[in-house]
C-alpha cells in the first residue's frame, strides 16, 4: 500500500499551539510514530503539511497516480473548503479524515466538515492516536 498523510494549516505548530486542545506532541512525533508503524506493516508512506490550500490540492491531484490511500487532517479547511472536497472526490483510493480534537464538542462552526462527505471514515477526539487508528483501519481492509 502507498499511503499519503496530509496535514493542513497550523498543524506545523502542534506541541506549541493550544496544547490543552491539541496535546503536547509535535507533528514530527506523530509522523515518526506513523513511519514506524508503516515500516512494520510494509507500507510506503509519504507526508505533507502545508499552510497553502493550493499546495494541498495539487498534492492530492498527484496522489491520483501515486497513492492507494490518504489520511488527512484538513484542520480549518475541513470547515471551509469545497475545493478540497472536490480534489478528494477526484481521488479514487480510500480516505480517512482525522481530527485531534472532538470537533463536535467545540464551537458550532467546527461541527461541519466538507471532507466528511468524501471520507470513508472519520476519527475525532482521540488525539494523536487517531492517526495510528486510521492507519490500523487501512491495514485491516
Ligand atoms: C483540527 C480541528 C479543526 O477545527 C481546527 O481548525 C484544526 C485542527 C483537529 O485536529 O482537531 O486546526 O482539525
Amino acid at each position: 500500500m502507498k499511503l499519503l498523510v496530509l496535514n493542513g494549516p497550523n498543524l506545523n505548530l502542534l506541541g506549541q499551539r493550544e496544547p490543552d486542545i491539541y496535546g503536547h506532541e509535535t507533528l514530527a512525533d506523530i509522523e515518526n510514530g506513523l513511519r514506524r508503524q508503516a515500516l512494520a506493516a510494509g507500507v510506503d508512506i509519504d507526508f505533507l503539511q502545508t499552510n497553502h490550500e493550493g499546495e494541498l490540492i495539487e498534492r492530492i491531484h498527484a496522489a491520483r497516480q501515486e497513492a492507494d490511500a490518504i489520511i488527512i487532517n484538513p484542520a480549518a479547511w475541513s470547515h471551509t473548503s469545497v475545493a478540497l472536497l472536490d480534489a478528494l472526490n477526484a481521488f479514487e483510493g480510500r480516505v480517512v479524515e482525522v481530527h485531534l480534537s472532538n470537533i463536535h464538542q467545540r464551537e458550532a462552526f467546527r461541527h461541519h466538515s466538507y471532507v466528511s462527505a468524501r471520507a470513508d471514515g472519520v476519527i475525532a477526539g482521540l488525539g494523536s492516536f487517531g492517526y495510528q487508528a486510521a492507519l490500523d483501519f487501512l491495514l485491516r481492509c
